[in-house]
């Protein structure tokens, strides 16, 4: 058994996770990020308090955060999305709790769980992308976590595609993030209606990143437009990294992949004519197996790929 936290931008979800990945008890609160930093660590240590009441054999917390940690994982450096920079969480933590706290970025957490026990399982090489309100990465090669000398390897999602109308969270212009993540694909679309491109989206008022792929299932035009291009730039990521690193297997996950083989055929197409050596290094590319859990899964598990 193992305790797995995961930071999201709307919910903390915690779970005590049995040895075959699968969540055996389950607690969840809200994300209160706009009160500060004090009281999103006061709803983690009750959290944590109540999971380990309810496995009190337990050492460790493993903790998934959307953003950049310091290369001794100690501190939570970047993390735009919480409005937090250069904050010791570790040790903030574990002056309030009995538990050892081991942070990891939340996609590198999720990649783990695939490893462990979902789409890449078995594969010593493996990428995972993680599109939901922004696109994280994991990479693992050989069996070990890639984490960099810094730690701030497998950030994805910021790596520079081309220039693009907004910039994103982190500051930078062109980031993959701001092709490719839920957030991406709403503000292309919303562009393009303010320009007059016409399309069914138009009498929806707000819509969501759902809403869009619906839509290009239909056949909307600009939908359809608008999840091609999020697919060309993922295309290009993917094989810029294949060229980098080679693994053998990439998987997609977050809120974005449940739009499933309509989206993977589109990325898989893109990716193909990209690779520098398409017929012999083409990775497989698949759906990840777990949706919203596969954060605390993957931090329940810290120990497997180091
Ligand atoms: C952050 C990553 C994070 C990803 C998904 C990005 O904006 O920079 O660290 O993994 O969002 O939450």
């Amino acid at each position: 058994m193992g305790i797995g936290i995961d930071i999201g931008g709307t919910a903390i979800k915690g779970g005590i996770v049995d040895h075959l990945g699968v969540i055996q008890k389950e607690r969840m609160v809200i994300t209160q990020s706009q009160l500060g930093y004090d009281q999103v660590l006061n709803d983690l240590v009750l959290l944590i308090k109540e999971l380990q009441q309810l496995s009190p054999t337990e050492t460790a917390v493993g903790i998934g955060i959307p953003g950049i940690l310091s290369g001794a994982g100690e501190t939570v450096v970047s993390c735009p999305n919480l409005n937090w920079q250069n904050r010791p969480l570790k040790q903030d933590l574990e002056r309030e709790l009995t538990l050892e706290v081991l942070l990891v970025n939340d996609a590198t957490a999720a990649c783990i769980a695939e490893a462990a026990f979902g789409s890449t399982r078995g594969r010593s090489s493996s990428v995972m992308l993680t599109l939901g309100t922004g696109v994280g990465g994991g990479v693992i090669i050989n069996d070990r976590v890639i984490s960099g000398a810094h730690g701030v390897a497998s950030e994805v999602g910021h790596m520079i595609m081309e220039e693009n109308f907004y910039n994103c969270n982190c500051g930078k212009n062109g980031c993959l993030e701001t092709f490719a993540s839920a957030t991406a694909l709403i503000r292309y679309c919303q562009k393009q209606l303010a320009e007059g491109v016409e399309s069914d989206l138009q009498a929806d008022g707000d819509f969501d990143a759902r809403r869009i792929f619906e839509a290009a299932k239909a056949g909307d035009s600009l939908a359809l437009t608008a999840v091609n291009r999020l697919a060309r730039y993922l295309g290009w990521a993917i094989a810029n990294i294949s060229d980098l690193v080679d693994p053998e297997i990439f998987c997609i996950g977050g809120g974005l992949s449940e739009a499933g083989d309509f989206l993977l055929e589109r990325i898989r197409a893109e990716t193909k004519c990209r690779l520098t050596y398409p017929r012999f290094a083409m990775p497989e590319i698949v759906l990840a197996t777990f949706r919203n859990e596969a954060g605390m899964i993957g931090a329940a598990n810290l120990g497997r790929f180091n």
